[in-house]
């Protein structure tokens, strides 16, 4: 890391070589300039980087917008915005409407509600089960004298598998699962040509055929889950008489399925596979759990600082506004960038130091704060602590393999390795 030339003038936010190491960058902005205009696409951003800005904006949601119009996809230029516009007519895509994520309070305050008596603390904790079922058999699995790439082997199916479980996907409609959950991820933080990009959107459509067609079943035959909850779930007008109490469209239930899936899988995928490089550069941690497995939680909440896949999220200004005394007009575009904020040597003394009995374990941003925190964090800190119980259970110890190159993915919202190849011996 030390060897790379940090060159704050000529930085690209989605050049490869930033991505590969953008932590030095981040670094020298909070120094130098922690308010930082750049431009993404030809689009002007800012970035912020200082932890106490990053919780200011997230926190005001009366000056600053998550309303993006284009979702959490990078922009589109007016020629492949009409294109898609044309796919979805041709193909009976629905309408994507903004929920939760990229939307404000009180239209925001009334999907959470809503979502959150589907995605029930009891819906999240009936998984542990079924995530411990998945790891430990993701792990049998592995070839036990050879090497195993972490990534495909483990790191992307368990999330996919989980989130299709509690989706009450079947088995034999995984691999659609999987490739749609691809389609829904792939235009966000990351440039794509128009063709790729038309390709995803197919996909995408194809994803809410299915969905849509899961939703009329269960008003037919209503089960026990998530699809059925979120039918029926109402707002309740004695505790929110402010709030409209009509049932989601199925325009608002395809857009909500869609963003716990990308929201859930690549973010999962990336921090798993951290955790195994950081233990691995950390072998006394390894140690440390094997003798105490219960060490478990907090290896996943310093796991979780340490990676931040979601690096930044958008923001707008919707007045002229202030921060760290630099002046932010109106119509802005920011980015909060959570991987920064979470190294602000200010809050993190030694913030690039894995380590997890820090006394400041849970100040840390990777879940945001606020409106918009992470509606699946629970889930999220389920997955990580229950898959590294059986990791920890299940191999004695593990090595890197020499042929890794360890490059990340030219994302800057989801940051994450590409492969990572171990070498293992069972317990
Ligand atoms: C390690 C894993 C995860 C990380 C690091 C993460 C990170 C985040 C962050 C930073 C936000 C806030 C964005 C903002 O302020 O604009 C967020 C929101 C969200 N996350 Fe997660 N997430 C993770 C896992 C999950 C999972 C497993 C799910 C669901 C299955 C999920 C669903 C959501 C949703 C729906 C929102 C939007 C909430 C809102 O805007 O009201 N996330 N996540």
């Amino acid at each position: 890391m030390s060897d790379v030339t940090v060159d704050i003038e000529n930085f690209k936010l989605l050049d490869p070589a930033v991505q590969q190491c953008p932590h030095l960058y981040y670094e020298k902005m909070r120094e130098e300039c922690p308010v930082y205009a750049t431009e993404v696409e030809d689009i002007p951003i800012v970035l912020v980087t200082k932890y106490e800005d990053v919780l200011e904006i997230i926190k005001d949601t009366d000056t600053f917008s998550s309303q993006t119009g284009g979702g959490a996809a990078l922009p589109v230029n007016a020629e492949l915005a009409d294109k898609i516009r044309q796919l979805y007519k041709e193909e009976g895509g629905y309408n994507r409407v903004g929920t939760m994520l990229t939307i404000d309070p009180p239209e925001q305050t009334r999907y959470r509600k809503l979502v959150n008596k589907a995605f029930t603390a009891r819906a999240v904790s009936s998984l542990e089960p079924v995530i411990r079922e998945i790891s430990a058999g993701l792990i049998d699995s592995f070839d036990t004298k050879g090497k195993v790439e972490f990534v495909k082997e483990f790191a992307v199916p368990l999330p996919v598998r989980t989130i299709a479980k509690a989706l009450n996907v079947p088995e034999d409609r995984l691999a659609d699962f999987k490739r749609w959950s691809d389609d829904n991820i792939a235009p966000i933080g990351t440039a794509l040509s128009d063709d790729q990009r038309l390709v995803h959107e197919r996909g995408i459509i194809e994803f809410q055929h299915y969905f849509a067609e899961q939703f009329e079943q269960r008003r037919q035959n209503p089960q026990e889950d998530i699809l059925t909850n979120l039918l029926n779930a109402r707002i309740d007008k004695d505790e929110d008489p402010d709030l409209p109490d009509e049932p989601l469209t199925m325009e608002e239930m395809l857009s909500i399925i869609s963003q716990l899936v990308v929201a859930g899988n690549e973010t999962s995928t990336k921090t798993l596979t951290e955790m195994m490089l950081l233990l691995a550069e950390n072998p006394e941690q390894w140690r440390m759990l094997k003798e105490d497995p219960e060490r478990a939680g907090k290896v996943v909440e310093e796991t979780v600082r340490m990676t931040t896949p979601t690096q930044g999220f958008w923001r707008f200004a919707k007045n002229d506004v202030e921060i760290s005394g630099t002046k932010i007009p109106a119509g802005t575009r920011l980015v909060v960038m959570f991987a920064s904020a979470n190294r602000d040597e200010n809050i993190f003394p030694d913030g690039n130091t894995f380590d997890p009995d820090r006394s400041d374990l849970f100040s840390h941003l990777a879940f945001g704060k606020g409106a918009h925190y992470c509606l699946g964090a629970s889930l999220a800190r389920l997955e990580l602590r229950v898959a590294l119980e059986e990791l920890v259970k299940k191999i004695d110890s593990f090595e890197l393999s020499e042929s890794n190159d360890f490059e990340y993915l030219p994302s800057f919202m989801l940051r994450g390795l590409k492969s990572l190849e171990i070498e293992i011996n069972p317990a």
